[in-house]
Parts: structure tokens; sequence; C-alpha cells
């Protein structure tokens, strides 16, 4: 079926809404869509059933050197730079496996502390600078950001530079020049930094898999290279988004914030149903390698397909009410880390920064508040992964 003025991504008007052309697509099975970068006709998949129907098909494809892949950016693939998250088993699972284990719950339950550590810091920074103050430079990108250079193994020395470097990648403050730019400088950095770690293993976690696989000749210095650089990428941004956003929300429903602050153990439910209200990242590309039918259409083999997580986290059937956000909710089987075997490697860290963060930063600022009108407060409509530019606060 055709619908020429159907384009994806779908715009996100509201704030905290997701685009409501979502609502019709719910009731109906998978759509012809076009993609607004390239032109390039994609099946939509709106509905949460359907949604699950693709992401657990064995015959959805994310090998992104197929050229119907759907692409979401403007420019060709940047070698090396999505890793294995576009690649099929079994190289996926190959990949997949020698690090599944540094995010396993226990580990990531080991890093706590450390992370907390790190949030303590940037709130001090927070509350001896001035005022107001933006909390997306100054809490958002470098909370991450950190978090990540300790578990690669990043020497302190350099954070600062990190720090820089991948904020500039993900901010687009200084444009696609600028991005770019940064993008060269941090494949260099991680090239030196794989090679000093290969020669003298750390006990973190690059100078494990160096230890393990790299000198066994298990893994290729260029696939280190590639797993760290989507490692930084995959985990900044999208912590980045979904911690302003939250802030925000929280803002606008101070009931609920209350309940946070009088019970700080409901602050896990409360990670995952803003998770799931936001879903920073509104949904993903496969390429059918088969026919497969969803919802009763068929999907012919070399079609190109987007999930609509955004539009499956907000299906009723699922999630009664999906528009209110209800720190009550069990939202445990929303789809904003996917689902399936590309289901993010991640999401056990993401839960546990942003619930440490967010707990911390309410903690220490029991007045705090926006500092500009709701409206505007500039929202990253026209990036992939959402979130704010700016999110000025004082307290
Ligand atoms: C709120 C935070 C996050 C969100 C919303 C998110 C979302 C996602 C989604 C939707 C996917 C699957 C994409 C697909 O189906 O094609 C994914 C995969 C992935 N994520 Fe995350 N992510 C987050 C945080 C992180 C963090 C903190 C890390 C690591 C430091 C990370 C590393 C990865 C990796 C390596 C993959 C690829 C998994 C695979 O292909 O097997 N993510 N993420």
């Amino acid at each position: 079926m055709l619908d020429d003025d159907l384009v994806y991504p779908l715009p996100r008007i509201a704030p905290m809404l997701p685009p409501a052309r979502y609502v019709g697509l719910r009731e109906e099975p998978p759509r012809l869509a076009t993609l607004g970068t390239s032109g390039q006709r994609v099946w939509l998949v709106s509905r949460y059933d359907d949604v699950r129907t693709v992401l657990m098909s064995r015959h959805m494809s994310s090998d992104h050197t197929n050229p119907a892949y759907p692409r979401l950016l403007p420019v060709p693939p940047i070698p090396g730079i999505m890793s294995f998250l576009r690649m099929d088993d079994p190289d996926h699972g190959k990949l997949r496996r020698m690090i599944s284990p540094e995010f396993s719950p226990r580990r990531i339950h080991e890093l706590r502390p450390a992370i907390s550590a790190t949030v303590e810091g940037l709130l001090d920074k927070l509350e001896s600078g001035p005022r107001p103050a933006d909390l997306v430079s100054a809490m958002s990108l470098p909370m991450p950001s950190l978090v990540i250079c300790q578990l690669l193994g990043v020497p302190f020395e350099d954070h600062d530079f990190f720090q820089r470097i991948s904020g500039d990648i993900v901010s687009a403050v200084g444009g696609p020049e600028r991005g770019a730019a940064a993008m060269e400088e941090l494949a260099e950095y991680v090239d030196k930094l794989v090679r000093h770690k290969v020669q003298n293993p750390t006990d973190d976690l690059l100078g494990r898999l160096a230890r393990e696989y790299v000198n066994s000749g298990r893994l290729s210095h260029d696939e280190l290279v590639s797993m760290a650089r989507l490692l930084i990428i995959a985990g900044h941004e999208t912590v980045a988004g979904a911690f302003s956003l939250s802030v925000f929300a929280l803002l606008e429903h101070p009931a609920q914030l209350a309940e946070l602050r009088e019970d700080p153990g409901l602050w896990r439910s409360a990670v995952d149903e803003l998770l799931r209200f936001f879903t920073v990242i509104q949904g993903d590309g496969r390429v059918a390698t088969e026919d497969v039918e969803v919802g009763g259409v068929r999907i012919a083999k070399g079609d190109a397909v987007m999930y609509g997580a955004l539009s499956a986290n907000h299906d009723e059937r699922v999630f009664p009410g999906a528009g209110r956000l209800d720190i009550h909710r069990d939202a445990r089987r929303h789809f904003a880390f996917g689902l399936g075997v590309h289901q993010c490697i991640g999401q056990a860290l993401a839960r546990v920064e942003l619930e440490i963060s967010l707990s911390a930063l309410f903690q220490r600022f029991p007045a705090l508040r926006l500092a500009v009108d709701p409206a505007e407060v500039p929202f990253r409509h026209d990036m992939l992964v959402y979130g704010a530019y700016r999110l000025p606060v004082d307290w």
C-alpha cells in the first residue's frame, strides 16, 4: 500500500508527546513510508506486536553494507563506527559475546560507587558555578562521557580531551564540519589508546579485551578500535538525551517528583517509565532476508523496514494511558532498548547511570527549577537521538 505523505522519521512536535500520526498508524499493519534522508521506500512498523515480530525475526538483517539497508543519515556509513550493531550473526554474535560479560548486572553493580563519585563531582562543580546553569553541558553530556572513560580505561589525564571531543560529536554545536573533525580526532585517539592497551593491558574493558582476545589473535586491532568507538557513541548521546528529558519531565510533574523524593525505591521503575515515555531512539532499520509476514502484511525478501519503537511504546493495548507519565507503571516491556539479538548491551549501565544521576541531582537541589519558560527549552527534534540542546536551571 502506498502512502506518499508518510515521511520517516516522524516529527515530534510537542516535547513530551510522540508524533500524533502514530495514533492512526497503530490501527493498521505496516505501511510504506519514505525516508526523509534518501527518499528510499521502507515499511514502517508501528504496532507493539508488529514491532516485536520484526525484532524477533531471524529473517530481519541489520547488515548496513547491504545497499537496501535504510540510511538515517544523509552520509555514507563511516567504516567501523557502527561495528557489530550493524552486522548479522554469526559475526555480530562473535563480537558481542566478547564484551557481554562487561555489561552483566553484576559488573554494572560493581560500577555503582564509581558512577556515584563521578556524579557527585559534577554536582559539586554545578553547585559552585554560576547560576542559572545549563544542565546539558554541566551534567547530561559529561556524565555518560566520564562513565565511558572509566569503563574503557581512558587515563585520567585524558578525560578533558575525551569529553570535549565526544561532546563536539554529539552536541552539533559547531556544525557538521566540527562534528566530522571531532570524529576523526576521536578515531585517532582511540587507535592510540588501543595500541597502548595491547602493549600494557590494564584492568578495564579495553585492557581485558586486549589481553584476552587481541594478544591471542582472536580479535584484530581494528576490530577492537571499532568496538570502542561503538561503545563511546552508543552510550553517550542516548544517556545524555534521556537524562535531560527526564529532568524536564519530572519538573513538569511535581507530584511524581515529590513521591520519588519521599521514596527513592521508586527510581528504578521511574527510570523505565521515563525511557518508555520518551524513547530517545524513535526506531531503527532492518532488511528482510526472506519473505516475512508482519501483522498480516507480507514484507518481501530485500524490502527495507523501520521498526517504530516510539510508536510501540505508546501502544494503548500494552501501556494503557500511554501518553501519561506514570512512575508506578510497570514499563519494563518497552522497546526503548530494542529487543532480540541486537537489544542494547548497555541497558543495565544506562539504567544505573540514570537512576544514580537523577536521584542525586534532585537530592542535592531540592528547589531545582527551570530557569526559562518550558516552551523556550530547545529540544533536539532534528537529531536521530532525541534530547535537549540546553536546559537552563536554577535552584
Ligand atoms: C538511554 C540509553 C540508551 C538507549 C535508549 C539505547 C538504545 C539502544 C537501541 C534501541 C539499540 C538497538 C538498535 C537496533 O535494534 O538496531 C541499542 C544497541 C546498542 N547499544 Fe544502546 N542505548 C542506550 C545506552 C547504551 C549504553 C550506555 C551503551 C554502552 C556503553 C550502549 C551500547 C549499545 C551497543 C553496543 C548496542 C549494539 C548491540 C548489538 O547490536 O548487539 N547503549 N541501544
